[in-house]
């Protein structure tokens, strides 16, 4: 006998034993990390504000959207624009608006590990399709709609850009491929860009890459991001989805979704109210967090180089995260626990699927200063078993 449902039988959680690591780069919480213009934006959200729900949000905040997609070159209107209290919670209610309990949805791999989660607790499946390291972690569309024929109840796509912790963007073409395909066999695709200000890509190569699907109306198309990475204020509680694609489907969608949002109306009022200030400002985080980034980005390059090609760090076009590759002389689980000894924590690459057993992954957003260090103590933990 058991009270319990099937669906919150989660296996049981690995006890973590490197908690004590001062040189924690497993850290994604941008509120922990001495980012100070996310401070000061977050204090723009102030007091209650009177209640007037709206199951979409609050005009104004969702015009605030639509702004912040204009200064960013693509024009959007905002009955489009869908609030919600974060992206994970936008997910659950896209996938009840998709899809029925034992339906299928396309994941990428290696990705995000809440996917797991988030399906398990809406009752639907996930079919994974492979993004190869090899390849560059470059989606390869011909083998993806493989996939989807080879799933009979397959009801959307999920595509996540820049990808966590690949930090991959789909090229144009392949993205054009992706939405033709996806039309074709009446797909919706889900967009998920929260780490689109977090762009690493030369200039020359940004109109080779879809930076943002924002307006693109091929396919039924869900482009979802939130103040949790474009603010850093994951505990301000808003996120959106944009709902675009052709007429029919598009308008059926934002009927259907207004009647799964309004049973929740989950977003503050105050955060609403804000929202329009908090987006004009953000800005300032994307200029701060993004000099950290390249910082970060610059202290490992030489970390590797001094291991002489031994580690080395995947290629990617941003986000706030890298995937070392480390030499097969030890385990993964071997490496974390010889760099736990020296007191950094890092993730192991197979918490994100990430296939071949030699990977680790780095948070690139805490402060450069321990960054480096927890560099020179990796270096000095890999040296001597290069020799
Ligand atoms: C790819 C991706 N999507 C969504 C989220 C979560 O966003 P939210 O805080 O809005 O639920 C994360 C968090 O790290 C993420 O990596």
């Amino acid at each position: 006998m058991t009270y319990f449902s099937q669906r919150t039988c989660w296996p049981e959680a690995e006890p973590d034993r490197s908690a004590e690591c001062p040189f924690d780069l497993t850290e994604t919480n941008p509120t922990r990390v001495g980012l100070v213009e996310p401070e000061r934006i977050a204090a723009l959200i102030q007091g209650v504000v009177a209640y007037d729900p709206s199951s979409f949000g609050a005009p104004s905040a969702r015009l605030a959207v639509s702004d912040y997609y204009r200064r960013r070159g693509h024009a959007l209107d905002a009955e489009r624009v869908v609030l919600s209290a974060s992206t994970s919670e936008a997910y659950s209610w896209l996938f009840k608006l998709l899809a029925d309990p034992g339906d299928v949805l396309m994941v990428p791999e290696p990705s995000y590990p809440l996917f797991d989660c988030l399906a398990k607790l809406e009752g639907v499946r996930l079919a994974p399709y492979a993004l190869r390291k090899e390849d560059h972690f470059r989606l390869d569309v011909t083998e993806l709609f493989r996939r989807v024929a080879d799933e009979p109840a397959v009801r959307g796509i999920i595509v996540v850009a820049p990808n966590n912790p690949t930090g991959t963007v789909l090229h144009e073409e392949d993205a054009a491929l992706l939405e033709q395909g996806a039309r074709e066999r009446g797909l919706p695709l889900i967009v998920d860009e929260v780490f689109a200000d977090y762009l690493d890509v030369p200039a020359a190569m940004r109109s080779r890459l879809r930076s943002s699907f924002a307006s693109s109306n091929t396919a039924l198309t869900f482009v979802m991001s939130g103040l949790s990475k474009v603010a850093c204020c994951p505990g301000a509680k808003l996120a959106w989805t944009i709902v675009n694609g052709p007429a029919p489907w598009r308008t059926v969608a934002l009927e259907r979704l207004s009647v799964v949002a309004d049973t929740f109306l989950s977003v503050g009022s105050a955060v609403q109210a804000a929202l329009p200030q908090l987006l004009a400002q953000s800005d300032a985080v994307h200029v701060e967090l993004n000099a950290r980034l390249a910082v970060n980005r610059a202290s490992l390059n030489r970390a590797c180089e001094q291991t002489q090609g031994a580690v080395r760090v995947l290629p990617s076009h941003g986000g706030w995260s890298a995937i070392l590759e480390l030499p097969r002389i030890v385990t993964e689980a071997e490496w974390q626990a010889r760099f736990s000894a020296e007191g950094v924590k890092v993730s192991s690459g197979a918490l994100f699927d990430i296939p071949g057993g030699r990977s680790l992954v780095l948070s690139l957003i805490v402060e450069p200063t321990l960054f480096r260090e927890a560099m020179q103590r990796m270096v000095a933990a890999i040296l001597p078993l290069l020799t």
